[in-house]
């Protein structure tokens, strides 16, 4: 009874979501930009490890997302992905993928004849610094003029010598500008740094984070931990825990093009609150909640663990 109850639930739960809301596929563009770091930026993605989501039937799209979101498709990538998307959102990202070209041969034939390369965020790292590396929204010359006002937490290189300041060096230039203008809109909550964003036009954050960007960042200083490495690149699936590295990539070095921060030989101080903060809510302007809905299942002994291991990156 209960079985034929469900497949009536999942029959009803997969037209109904296919006919109540129309998607829209400009909108859903908009939406998979934090998606186009596995899928690739139109769906196509040569990495064996994720599946081509372009020219695919938009009802089956809407079914997997809405799977996913219940938790009746298991992934420990997508489940966060998925955790905080609307009717809405899903119709309009399954609109999106369904209206773009499938793959093309060459694209297979491509990925065939390239080595293939075991850990899979280490695919998704090399399909994303091939588009995003080079280009800078800013300028690197005006932003070290302007960064003379942060040298005294950031170093003058961004490389912070105080462990409670984040480096900067080398972090993502669009999580960068991302984050300044968060400090001064507060949705990312801290009083000193919402005293000094408060001054900083568009074109100052953007010239001040490609600066910071092209900064050589320093081997972490912190000492490793063999529990924190097993979770970072496993995660744990009986916690519901992703394994970072999906989205912070093999060598904690982020997805620029993403926004997807880099971690390495980041601070162990700064790493802890960020941790506690995201998992508390006091901070809580990461996009829908990707590293809230993470946050949230880590004990105090997993933040130790994994602090340490990423500092020591
Ligand atoms: C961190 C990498 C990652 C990100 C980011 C990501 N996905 Fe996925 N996605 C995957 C993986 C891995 C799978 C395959 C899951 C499996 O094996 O069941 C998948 C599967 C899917 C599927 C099922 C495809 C099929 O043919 O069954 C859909 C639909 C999907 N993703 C949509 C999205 C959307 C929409 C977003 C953005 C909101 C997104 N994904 C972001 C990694 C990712
Ligand atoms: C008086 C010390 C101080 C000065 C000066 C300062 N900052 Fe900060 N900055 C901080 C602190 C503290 C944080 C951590 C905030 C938190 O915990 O959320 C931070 C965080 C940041 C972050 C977020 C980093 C991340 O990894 O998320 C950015 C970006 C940043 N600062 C940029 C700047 C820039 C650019 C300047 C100069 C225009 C500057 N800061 C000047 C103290 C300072
Ligand atoms: C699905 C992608 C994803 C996964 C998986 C993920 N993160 Fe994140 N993480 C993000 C994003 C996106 C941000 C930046 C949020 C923002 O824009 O403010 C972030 C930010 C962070 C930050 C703050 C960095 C800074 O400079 O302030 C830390 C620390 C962090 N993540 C640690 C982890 C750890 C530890 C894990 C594994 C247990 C993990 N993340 C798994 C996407 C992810």
């Amino acid at each position: 009874m209960k079985k034929i109850i469900l497949s009536l639930l999942l029959t009803v739960g997969a037209i109904s979501a296919a006919n109540a809301v129309e998607g829209n596929a400009e909108a859903g563009k908009a939406k998979a930009s934090v998606c186009g770091a596995c899928h690739g930026a139109t769906g196509v993605n040569p990495s064996p490890t994720y599946p081509d989501l372009a020219g695919q039937h938009a009802a089956y799209l809407v079914k997997q997302l809405a799977d996913f979101k219940s938790g009746a498709r298991t992934d420990v990538m997508m489940a966060p992905m998925a955790a905080n998307l609307t009717d809405q959102d899903m119709a309009d990202l399954a609109a999106f993928y369904a209206s773009q070209e499938r793959a093309k041969a060459t694209v297979a034939s491509d990925s065939a004849s390239s080595p293939s390369i075991s850990a899979p965020a280490g695919d998704i790292e090399l399909v994303t610094s091939t588009s995003a590396k080079a280009i800078f929204a800013g300028d690197v010359k005006s932003g070290q003029a302007k960064s003379a006002m942060c040298v005294a937490c950031h170093g003058a290189d961004g490389n912070s010598p105080v462990p409670m300041y984040p480096n900067l060096a080398g972090q993502s230039e669009k999580y960068l500008i991302k984050q300044l203008a968060h400090f001064k809109s507060g949705e990312r909550k801290n009083p000193v740094m919402a005293g000094i964003a408060a001054g900083l036009s568009e074109t100052d954050m953007k010239d001040l984070s490609a600066f910071f960007a092209v900064q050589a960042s320093k081997a972490g200083a912190g000492e490793t931990s063999k529990v924190g490495q097993k979770l970072y690149f496993g995660g744990d699936a009986k916690k519901g825990i992703s394994a970072c590295v999906a989205c912070h990539g093999v060598k904690g070095k982020g997805m620029s093009h993403a926004g997807f921060p880099a971690l390495a030989g980041q601070n162990v101080d700064y790493l802890k609150t960020q941790l506690v903060s995201f998992r508390k809510g006091s901070r809580a302007n990461d996009r829908n909640s990707m590293m809230q809905n993470i946050a949230i299942k880590l004990s105090d002994n997993d933040i130790e663990e994994l602090v340490k291991y990423m500092s020591s990156l």
